[in-house]
């Protein structure tokens, strides 16, 4: 069947919100399709050109940002913080674990969450849930829970924003390797693990030095001062996506410029939903969500829709099962998999199968946890004849307590000190840099 960027209207469709205005939410589309792309057709392939290499076992995806961005946290510092983090985690597990890192944000459009009930009730009172800063207000009244077609467009202008500043600190000199040593932004003064950075910050800059005197520089070699974050969110809000479809008058291929990497969720990857049926014609590089339940036989059938070609970049299995689940539960999909011949890339999103409730009813995950789930991840992938190809977090540079445990034992009565995700819990700046050099040792090791 014909597919067009909006030929997903004709299929049945989970989690969108219910607008009230639909002559507004026209209207606000309609605006949106004339707004300029925030990302282009060439990047995107550049990023699956990388991913293919990923999933050759060439290189290594790291994903990651907050679990929703949202308007009131808007700010320059914490773009820069989660930038700078996530350049201290690529530059350990490209040293330490001698692959290339493709790095990718959840950033500059990560703003629709599905959830797990439609409606919301406290105290005998019910409204819609809170879907994301580009559908409603997170605030408990029923005027804030209203979906806004409105939002979306502030949702673009703040990723335009977002992506701007990303653009800038990617080329601009913030990405210097020579700058090594001053992208921390971890809160703890005795911290054993900044040692740690600090030895490899100071091997990277002798290697640079040793190189400058074989007449290799930053300034003849711009590899070496600058990077490259690409953007990726859900591609939840199929209005939102949709209007930012646009058609590469290079190749004529479409592609969602919203980001440039896009995924589906676990709650919409149906082979006959609206969500299937819009990313099928997209050539954006795509990730999908695969939880513990997943059955087989559906998840070759979605794959084959999803990547006809079998074209390696284009496809990023995100797999998130949940530590000690996961050796249960990966080889019975990844054997299937591998023996129909397809080239994904395998990624572990260590995150959601490893969410708990606390003291004080916190949402939370346990570092241990996440850890262990990554390593299960790597050792089930090594089994199999394959190989880990990346890591997918929700994480931020701020110093906040959301998640449990790591080296300064966050425990569950710390929770409450700094607890201010929008949506789930993530780790802070100290906790990822831990589990960069964790990650890099099992990069080594496989
Ligand atoms: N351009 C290379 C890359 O992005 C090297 C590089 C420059 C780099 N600055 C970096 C690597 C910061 C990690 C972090 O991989
Ligand atoms: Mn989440």
């Amino acid at each position: 069947m014909a597919w067009s960027p909006s030929s997903w209207r004709e299929f049945p469709i989970k989690q969108q919100p219910t607008y009230p205005d639909l002559d507004k939410l026209a209207e606000v589309e309609k605006e949106l399709s004339a707004m300029p792309p925030l990302v282009f057709a060439a990047e995107a392939r550049a990023l699956r050109r990388s991913l293919a290499e990923v999933a050759e076992g060439k290189g290594f995806l790291l994903q990651g940002g907050d679990c929703a961005e949202s308007f009131a946290e808007f700010s320059a510092n914490n773009i820069r913080d989660t930038f700078k983090v996530l350049l201290q985690m690529a530059v350990i597990m490209t040293y330490a674990g001698r692959k290339p890192v493709v790095k990718v944000g959840r950033l500059a459009g990560q703003f629709a969450k599905p959830r797990s009930a439609d409606t919301e009730t406290r105290d005998g009172v019910e409204l819609p849930s809170y879907r994301g800063d580009n559908v409603n207000d997170l605030e408990f009244t029923a005027a804030a829970r209203v979906p806004d077609p409105e939002r979306m467009l502030k949702a673009y202008h703040q990723s335009t924003a977002t992506l701007n500043l990303v653009r800038a600190f990617a080329s601009g000199g913030l990405a210097d390797l020579n700058r090594v040593s001053k992208w921390n932004t971890g809160f703890v003064t005795m911290n054993p693990l900044r040692e740690q950075y600090e030895s490899i910050a100071h091997e990277v800059q002798q290697a640079l030095s040793f190189m400058d005197v074989l007449g290799i520089n930053v300034e003849n070699t711009p590899s070496l001062r600058e990077t490259t974050l690409y953007t990726s969110h859900e591609a939840l809000l199929l209005n939102y996506e949709e209007a930012m479809t646009r058609q590469d008058h290079l190749t004529g291929k479409w592609y969602d410029t919203s980001g440039h990497m896009l995924w589906i969720g676990e709650r919409t990857r149906e082979l006959d939903g609206a969500h299937v049926e819009f990313f099928r014609g997209l050539h954006n590089p795509i990730g999908m969500k695969v939880g513990p339940k997943a059955d087989p036989d559906n998840l070759l059938r979605v794959i084959e829709k999803l990547d006809p070609n079998n074209d390696p970049g284009r496809l990023t299995l995100i797999v998130r099962m949940g530590a000690g689940l996961l050796p249960e539960r990966l080889p019975g999909l990844v054997k299937p998999i591998l023996a129909a011949g397809r080239k994904v890339v395998w990624s572990c999103d260590p995150m959601h199968g490893n969410t708990e409730t606390a003291h004080n009813n916190y949402k939370t995950r346990n570092f241990d946890n996440i850890v262990q789930e990554i390593k299960e991840f790597f050792e089930v992938m090594e089994a199999e004849g394959s190989h880990a190809g990346g890591i997918h977090l929700e994480m931020t540079g701020q110093n906040v307590t959301e998640c449990t445990g790591g080296a300064y034992k966050v425990s569950e009565t710390e929770l409450e000190k700094r607890y201010r995700t929008q949506c789930d819990p993530r780790l802070n700046a100290d906790q990822v840099l831990e589990l960069a050099f964790s990650v890099a040792e099992l990069m080594r090791e496989t």
